[in-house]
């Protein structure tokens, strides 16, 4: 397993297997977020059974460890990257190239990782330690704070762009690389980041003028 995770190709599988499981893990989030559209009770009743469901609580270590594979992997890749200069994988390798959002994938996955700590100090922190009574009140109160409201925007579209590149490129890493499948897994990716951009970001926008 070493061995495996210590090659390039080891090492973008592992990229893309836990990159595939947080992409997962964004469309419940959103799912479970939707569900503040619907009232008080409907949120409290899906956030306490996110907070008490076993199955969901072994996922959470899972998730957490997904998330720190995933970061340290990244950081990982770009610095063998840089030493690899000049960098031909991008030439060699047009199906993983879309520009812009390729090339700077370290830069997008930091800033949301500053944001992800943000994010946890806000909710789960507050949450899991605070006294709050009442979870709608926590997210829909955090929203009247425009700053706030800039800073999640912001993430979420740099959380679109990360993943405009980043779907395509676990699916391709994990072989979908045919151009008939090329263009397809393209195609989703893009439907995929603008869902999850524009999801968690009506959200936001909605609760402050609300
Ligand atoms: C409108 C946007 C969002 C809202 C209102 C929101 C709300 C919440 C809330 C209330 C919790 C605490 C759940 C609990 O402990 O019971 C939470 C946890 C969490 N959120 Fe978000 N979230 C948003 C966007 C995001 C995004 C975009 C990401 C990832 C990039 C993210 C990652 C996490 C993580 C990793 C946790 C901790 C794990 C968990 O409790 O499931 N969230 N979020």
């Amino acid at each position: 397993m070493s061995g495996f995770s210590s090659s390039s190709v080891g090492r973008k599988v592992i990229m893309s297997l836990s990159g595939l499981f947080l992409i997962t893990f964004l469309l419940v989030h959103l799912g479970v977020n939707l569900t503040l559209f619907g009232g008080p009770e409907l949120f409290n009743s899906a956030s306490h059974f996110m907070a008490t469901n076993l199955v969901i609580q072994v996922m959470q270590y899972v998730l957490a460890a997904g998330f720190i594979l995933h970061i340290i992997m990244g950081i990982n890749l770009e610095l063998k990257n840089r030493a690899a200069r000049p960098v031909k994988y991008v030439k060699n390798n047009p199906a993983a190239n879309s520009g812009w959002a390729s090339r700077n994938m370290i830069y997008t996955g930091l800033l949301i990782l500053l944001f992800i700590i943000l994010h946890l100090k806000d909710f789960f922190v507050e949450i899991k330690f605070g006294e709050v009574t009442s979870d709608y009140d926590l997210v829909t109160q955090l929203f009247k704070n425009p700053i706030y409201v800039i800073i999640y925007v912001f993430a979420f579209i740099l959380l679109g762009i990360h993943l405009s590149h980043g779907f395509q490129s676990a699916f391709t890493s994990i072989g979908a690389r045919k151009p008939k499948y090329y263009s397809c897994v393209k195609n989703l990716g893009i439907a995929y980041s603008y869902l999850i951009a524009l999801g968690f970001s009506i959200i936001a926008i909605y609760f402050y003028f609300a």
